[in-house]
Order: C-alpha cells, then structure tokens, then sequence
C-alpha cells in the first residue's frame, strides 16, 4: 500500500503553520511529537459529552468515561501485545514509570551490595531512579558500555553479570545514537541468569512494532506525548508476577481495597499502582493516538521513516565538517551530529530563524555525551509526517548558516 503522506500531514494542522515568515520543518518529534486532529477532537468529545472522574460514581458521565478510559488500557495492551490489561499500569510518563520500578522493585528485591547494570547510553530518566534506588539499599550502578559506532559491547554483558545483579536497565531506542539495541537477546542473557530487564521503550514505540511478550521483557515503559498522543500520560508494562509482588509506589484513592488505622489492604492490578485521579482526559485522549498510528500502521511509518533517515544520511554526510554520533547497523528516528567549529546551539538557534525545529545540547544522556568528550549535539528526529522536501530544506538552511562562519 502506497504511504499517503499528503492525507497523514492533513491531519496535523500545525505542520501548515510559518515560523518568521518561513516554512515550519518539524525535526525535533523525539523529544515531542505533534498532535493530530482525531487527539484533540477525543479531548473536547469527552468535555463535552461525557465527563466524570471515573472508576468512582455510579452516575452516567462517569460511567461512560471509566469505559472509555479502560478501553485505552485494552488498547495499549494490544498495541504492545501485553499478556493482560492488568499489566498496563497508567503513569505520568516514562520518567514516572521508571521511577516506579526503581522505588517499588528496589525495596522489595535490592540489599545492600547488589547491582543494577545500566547501558552508558541511557536517558538520565533510566539512569537516576537507579542511582537513587541504589543509594537508598547500598547497591551499585555497573556501566553496559557502547562503542565508538553507538553500538552495545554485548560481549561484555556476560562478564558484567554476577550473583549480585539483580536488573538490567536499557533503552530499546537511543534518544541521541538511534541505536536499536538487541532486546530480545539482552533479555535471554539476563533470564539465564535470573535478572530481570527494564526496557525504556519511549524511542521505539513510535516507530517500530513492539511485542513485549516475543522479547519477553520484565518491564516496558513509554510516554504518549512522543507517539502523537497528549502530554502527562504514559505506560507502564510489567509482567504480572512482577507487579503483585511489588509494593504499592503511592499511596491514596483508588490503590486500597480497604483503609482502617489498623490494616490496609491494597486493590487488585493494575489499580494497586494507580493511586489518585489519573490523567483521564489525556489517557482518553491517548486512545485516539494509539487508533491513527494503528490505521497508518507502525511498519509502514517505520519504512517511511528509515528512507528519510537515509536520506538524510547521505545528505549530511555530503557537508564539510561534519561528525554523526551513532552509525549502529540498527538505527531509528534520530541523526545527532556536529559540524566543525560551530557550537551546535548556535546552529540550532540559526536553524530556528530559518522555520527549522531541531534539538541541541546533551539531550539529557550526559554519559553519552562524556563518552565522545563533547558537551552537545545538535540533533535531529523524524516523525511520520516528514518528508524528503523537509530535508532538502534544512540541508540548504545548514549550508546557509555555515557559510556565516
Ligand atoms: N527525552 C526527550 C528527548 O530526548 C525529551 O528529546
């Protein structure tokens, strides 16, 4: 089937907009992607038609937001081919989700001198909340390292593994490299040794087709900001046995069975791990996302995708100067790069003043940053509503701006 970029852009009516009276080009989805219609109209569909807090009342509103509400939970658990609905636990996002890995995980399994592997080219938000596990139980963090290429030194896993490790945390995407790094065979090394995987999926689900039960992964986290869905909303998958054996992370509305001074008994999963009045109109929202992707289809956008990435490739690599950090045989959704003797917040600020949408910094991977001894990249992230034209644009915008130095 034919990918209809012209239809999949009518839906995103941000995409027509001017940036200083020039064409807007939107490379930066990794770090947020745009909205489509079908999200926003699922937002004002609720608030005018059926709003109420849901799981609580028993009147009509609230009733029928609770089914819409947990409808979303039946179709992420679909989208990511989950055993359960029970295992889709709703958080704040993928930082809350790790969060609450680390925090409920930690005091349940973590003692004093166990570790936690963690790949050098995480997100701080999969690299902290096991910092600070690990300090609260006197565990150690251990470094999964990556070659100069952005590739895992998976040789070096086995050697890392000891009867003291009790988890592996990894991206499946690299928010900076584009790494697509080998989960399936992450998580057989770490089964085989009894240690559990956590899975930092916030790069990946927007682009390549996740079954969590094919890669059999302990844990899996995302957000739905960056999958076209709402911002303050995201998931968290966790294998059954996992999550009734771990403590609640919150406490408060909604995670009790019954509350007396005496005794509390928690609720079932995945409401265990849902204390308070959850994000509803986002979730609600977020079903809508999970239905355009689904209608497009994730290998489709994933094709698309990978021609611009090459594309682009072959483009930059055409430029004087020019170094791209990441070059793994597995690569998705971003390009990071500096050129010679330009800061690459001035690019992206001169960028910016041509329509062009990039990131530039550390892009929160500090590690990966010390790892090539640079203090930036200027990066950029394609979504499924980019084209080829969008590149040519900035690579003459690049030029341009080079030129000035
Ligand atoms: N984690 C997001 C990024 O990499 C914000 O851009």
């Amino acid at each position: 089937m034919q990918y209809n970029i012209n239809k999949i852009r009518s839906n995103f009516p941000i995409l027509n907009e001017q940036v200083y009276k020039k064409q807007f080009v939107y490379f930066d989805s990794a770090a947020s992607a745009q909205k489509p219609i079908q999200v926003l109209i699922k937002e004002e569909e609720l608030h005018n038609n059926y709003y109420g807090n849901i799981h609580r009342a028993a009147h009509f509103m609230a009733d029928k937001a609770t089914v819409e509400f947990e409808a979303v939970r039946d179709k992420i658990k679909n989208f990511i081919n989950a055993e359960s609905r029970e295992e889709i636990i709703f958080t704040k996002g993928t930082t809350e989700s790790v969060n609450l890995v680390a925090s409920s995980f930690g005091e349940k399994y973590l003692n004093e001198g166990d570790e936690i592997i963690v790949s050098e080219m995480e997100h701080h938000s999969n690299i902290v909340p096991w910092q600070l596990a690990a300090e609260r139980r006197a565990a150690k963090i251990v470094k999964l390292p990556f070659s100069n290429d952005g590739v895992l030194q998976m040789e070096k896993l086995p050697e890392l593994i000891n009867s003291k490790t009790k988890l592996i945390a990894v991206a499946h995407v690299s928010n900076v490299l584009g790494t697509i790094n080998p989960i399936a065979e992450i998580t057989k090394i770490a089964h085989e040794n009894r240690v559990a995987i956590f899975v930092d999926g916030a790069q990946a689900v927007q682009h390549i087709s996740v079954d969590v039960q094919k890669m059999d992964v302990d844990f899996y986290a995302f957000s739905a900001h960056k999958m076209y869905g709402p911002n303050g909303v995201g998931v968290l998958y966790g294998k059954e046995k996992w999550l009734n054996e771990m403590p609640p992370y919150q406490g408060g509305g909604e995670m009790i069975s019954e509350v007396s001074f005496e005794k509390t008994t928690f609720n079932e999963l995945p409401y265990k791990f849902e204390a308070g009045t959850p994000n509803i109109t986002s979730v609600i929202a977020f079903g809508a996302a999970i239905d355009f992707m689904n209608e497009v289809g994730i290998p489709a956008i994933g094709e698309w995708e990978n021609e611009l990435l090459e594309y682009a490739t072959l483009k930059l690599k055409e430029i004087n100067g020019i170094k791209i950090y990441g070059e793994p045989p597995n690569k998705s959704g971003v390009i990071s790069f500096n050129i010679k003797g330009i800061h690459s917040y001035d690019l992206g600020m001169l960028l910016d003043k041509l329509g062009i949408a990039v990131r530039t910094g550390h892009h929160c991977a500090d590690t990966v940053m010390q790892h090539f001894n640079i203090a930036g990249t200027v990066r950029i992230s394609f979504g499924m509503y980019n084209t080829k034209e969008e590149i040519d644009i900035f690579i003459t915008a690049l030029n341009k701006v080079r030129m000035m130095f």
